[in-house]
């Protein structure tokens, strides 16, 4: 029996993918590599110190994806594979509509052909209205995305729901991640983006590593402690680790549930500047700039539904996920060098 992990060459699938084997389970991967490198599944497989199983190509290619049905035991898939770029999103509509959501309606569809009806989805902490108190809650009403990747996100959550609605034998799990940063600590995998980094960790380590001059702090006048944005931040190693937890409900039940994986604690970006210094002994230099468009002043999680049912809680510190990331960046300057 083996996992199928769509998207598992990338950022958090490399990671789950590691955390899988580790656990002793056969892994199977589908990838296009549209945002990723294969090296990072070799690198997997050095750590595991045993190999998986890739399939290069594109998950909305049904007949692909029915071979691999043929050729594997499957037991449960995790659906990482997606375009997740916010402003890219923005300006290529269609392709983020395109990708998110067919990928699933193949995947899902392929999935109730062969009779396995077991899927854990990559879902975000971007599905929560605006508005709603924090910490934010499961129950928390969804909608009113500002940007079209939210809305891939919150429309594969009611596809999955309906499907779950409609068949009793589906089980699914909605894993809502908050914000995933750090690296494994052996600093062979990592987030490797590619162009300027959108997201703040990938921009602080490439400034500290010399690839840009200087960081951006977007808003410093929000309604928090310092002025500056408040987010919820995970190490990927537990934010993977939630996967494998996740994985052993959903094997054993029906239904359709959301998780939030978060640790539960807000951090403004001045916080995770002073953090990485004090973590790795090097100074970002910054400048305080206008507020990105779309950003919230706080987003953060109360992560009890995750620790009461699956048993599952964020282990690692503000401080790990500083060194991880860092450790991974002074490794892979270029990242996986493509
Ligand atoms: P990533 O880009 O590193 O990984 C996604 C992988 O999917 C890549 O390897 C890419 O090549 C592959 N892919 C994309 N479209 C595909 C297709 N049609 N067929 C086959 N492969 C395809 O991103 P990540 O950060 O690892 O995110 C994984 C998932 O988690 C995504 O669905 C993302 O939306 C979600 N998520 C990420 C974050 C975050 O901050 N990183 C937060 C919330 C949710
Ligand atoms: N920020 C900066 N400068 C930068 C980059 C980011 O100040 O160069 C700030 C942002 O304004 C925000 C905070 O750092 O206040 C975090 O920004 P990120 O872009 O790292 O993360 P977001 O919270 O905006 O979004 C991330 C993912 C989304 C996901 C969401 C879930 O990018 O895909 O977390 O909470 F939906």
């Amino acid at each position: 029996m083996s996992i199928l992990v769509t998207g598992g060459a990338g950022y958090i699938g490399s990671h789950t993918c590691l955390e899988l084997l580790m656990s002793g389970r056969e892994v199977v991967v589908i990838d296009n590599l549209c945002n990723s490198s294969e090296k990072s599944l070799a690198r997997v497989e050095e750590l595991a110190g045993k190999p998986l199983k890739f399939y290069r190509g594109d998950l909305r290619d049904r007949a692909l994806v029915q071979t691999i049905f043929r050729e594997n035991d499957i037991e449960c898939v995790i659906h990482f594979a997606g375009l997740k770029a916010v402003g890219e999103s923005v300006s290529m509509p269609w392709s983020y509509y395109d990708n998110n959501l067919n990928a699933t309606l193949v995947l899902t569809d392929v999935m109730a052909e062969a009779g396995m009806k077991k899927l854990i989805f990559s879902s975000s902490a971007t599905v929560y209205s605006a508005g709603s108190p924090m910490p934010l809650k499961e129950t928390a009403p969804t909608g009113g995305c500002t940007n079209p990747y939210g809305w891939t996100k919150f429309m594969t959550e009611q596809i999955l729901s309906d499907l779950c609605r409609a068949d009793p034998e589906w089980s699914v799990c909605l894993l809502r991640y908050f914000n995933p940063i750090g690296a494994h600590e052996s600093g062979r995998i990592g987030e490797d983006p590619r162009g300027i980094p959108n997201n703040l960790m990938p921009y602080i380590t490439q400034t500290a590593i010399g690839r840009r001059e200087k960081l951006s702090v977007f808003g410093s006048d929000y309604r928090t402690h310092d002025g500056t944005g408040v987010r919820d931040y995970i190490h990927v190693v537990d934010l993977a680790r939630g996967h494998v937890a996740a994985l052993e409900y959903t094997c054993g039940r029906t239904g359709c549930e959301a998780f939030n994986l978060g640790t539960g604690t807000g951090y403004s970006v001045l916080d995770m500047v002073h953090a990485f210094r004090k973590a790795t002994g090097v100074e970002i230099p910054y400048v305080l700039a206008p507020r990105r468009p779309g950003d919230v002043d706080e987003c953060y999680s109360d992560p009890s539904k995750s620790r009461e049912v699956l048993g599952w809680t964020a282990e690692k510190s503000l401080e790990d996920m500083c060194r991880d990331a860092w450790n991974w960046q002074k490794r892979n300057p270029m990242g996986y060098g493509e």
